[in-house]
C-alpha cells in the first residue's frame, strides 16, 4: 500500500480503498441532500486540514448546489491527542446567521474538536447545524458529539491518507492506511 506515493515502508496496511471511500461518500452525499434540498443551498463548512480531500469529494457528489466555507482550528497540548482547548487559526469568511449549515470533518477521535466547533457556530445564529464525519473511532470518544452521518466507524488505531496526517504527512495518500507503528513508537 501507499507505493505509487513513496510511503511503502511507512503503511501497514490500507484500511479503506478509495473506491469504497468515494462510494460511502456517495451515499453520504444522497442523505444529506435529502435533508437539505430547500429553500437554500447548504452551507459546507469544511474543517482544515484534515477534511480538504473529502470535502471537495463530498460537494461534488451531492446532488444539490451547496457553499464552501472554510475554518482552521488547532487545539493546544500534546500532539498525538486533543486536549479540548480549541482556537481559531482561520475563521469563516462570512456570516452564517439562518444558515442551514453542514460541518465537513474528516474524523471524530476523542469528539473534543467538533464538540468545541458546534458550540461556537451555535453563537452565530445558523438555522441549523448537523455533522458530517467520515470516520469516527467510537473506542476513543471521550465526548458525545451529536453527529447525523458517518462514514465508518473504525477500531482505535493510527490512521492516514485521504486528508488524515502525521506530523503533515500522509495527507495526499488517496486511500485511508493503518500507519506502520515504528513510525511512532
Ligand atoms: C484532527 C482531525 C480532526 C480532529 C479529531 O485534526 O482532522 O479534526 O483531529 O480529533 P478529536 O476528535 O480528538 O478532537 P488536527 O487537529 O490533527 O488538525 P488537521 O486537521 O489540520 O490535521
Ligand atoms: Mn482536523
Ligand atoms: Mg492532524
Amino acid at each position: 500500500p501507499g507505493k505509487a506515493y513513496g510511503y511503502t515502508e511507512e503503511i501497514a496496511a490500507t484500511l479503506i480503498t478509495s473506491q469504497t471511500l468515494q462510494a460511502k461518500i456517495a451515499e453520504l452525499a444522497v442523505a444529506v441532500a435529502a435533508d437539505h434540498h430547500n429553500p437554500k443551498p447548504p452551507l459546507l463548512i469544511c474543517v482544515l486540514k484534515g477534511a480538504v480531500m473529502f470535502v471537495t469529494d463530498f460537494a461534488m457528489a451531492l446532488p444539490i448546489p451547496s457553499e464552501l466555507e472554510f475554518m482552521a482550528v488547532s487545539s493546544y497540548g500534546s500532539a498525538t491527542s486533543s486536549s479540548g482547548v480549541v482556537r481559531i487559526l482561520k475563521d469563516l469568511d462570512g456570516d452564517i446567521t439562518g444558515r442551514r449549515v453542514v460541518i465537513v470533518e474528516d474524523i471524530i477521535d476523542s469528539g473534543l474538536t467538533l464538540s468545541w466547533l458546534l458550540k461556537n457556530l451555535q453563537t452565530r445564529g445558523p438555522a441549523s447545524i448537523e455533522v458530517v464525519a467520515l470516520l469516527r473511532k467510537p473506542d476513543a470518544v471521550k465526548v458525545d458529539v451529536d453527529v447525523r452521518y458517518v462514514g465508518f466507524d473504525i477500531p482505535n488505531e493510527f490512521v492516514v491518507g485521504y486528508g488524515l496526517d502525521y506530523a503533515e504527512r500522509y495527507r495526499d495518500m488517496p486511500f485511508v492506511g493503518l500507519l506502520d507503528p515504528k513510525m511512532y513508537l
